[in-house]
């Protein structure tokens, strides 16, 4: 069997369980099922994305001060947003734990996990299931999820720029900075969907 991951699952779930609250990891069971089944319909990876999805969150709990350490430690250059709002480094820094407390060492995993909060440019479809699953998995409670969830059966880069924009729409309303890397994502999946010869929308 391949392994993925120098740690077996059994371990990495008691270990998640153990630095997690109990939210947080029944949120990372549940964005490991709902990654599983949309690589299963869109044709990605399903060991990789349900891995991804587990581990996905392993740096949530940190505080600022924890996350600023790890991101020097892990030579992570911090711009002006992740220094304010440090809440959004746990995914950047997630990709580095992953390696060294799972020994995950696979790119198309770690990528996703690094940019399963804000998106990035040129995201791949691994990175799409798992940003799409951490935003719509069915734990979820706000309105705008299962719309997510319904569009991410059918077309993930529609589902993609839904979640998007409804996070954008909220960070809006709270008066929170907008990382360009979240405007890239959303421009470049409007332009394919929009804009390219084989437009769907
Ligand atoms: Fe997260
Ligand atoms: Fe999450």
């Amino acid at each position: 069997m391949r392994m993925l991951s120098k740690v077996p699952e059994g371990e990495i779930k008691r270990k998640l369980k153990e630095m997690l609250n109990d939210r947080r990891y029944e949120h990372s069971l549940s964005v490991q099922c709902m990654a599983r089944g949309l690589a299963k319909i869109h044709g990605a990876d399903e060991e990789k994305a349900s891995l991804a999805g587990l581990v996905h969150d392993c740096a949530k709990w940190m505080s600022p001060f924890q996350s600023f350490r790890a991101a020097k430690r892990y030579r992570i250059n911090l711009d002006f947003i992740e220094r304010k709002q440090p809440g959004i480094l746990h995914a950047t820094i997630g990709g580095e734990l992953a390696f060294d407390l799972f020994g995950i060492d696979d790119p198309e995993i770690l990528n996703a996990i690094k940019s399963h909060t804000i998106g990035r440019s040129q995201m791949s479809l691994m990175d799409k299931i798992l940003y799409v699953s951490d935003y719509a998995e069915p734990l979820r409670e706000y309105t705008g999820a299962a719309k997510v969830r319904k569009l991410a059966d059918g077309n993930i880069d529609i589902a993609m720029l839904e979640a998007i924009e409804q996070k954008i729409r909220h960070l809006l309303t709270k008066r929170y900075l907008i990382h360009p890397r979240t405007i890239a994502a959303r421009n470049e999946i409007l332009r394919k969907l929009r804009f390219s010869s084989n437009r769907v929308m």
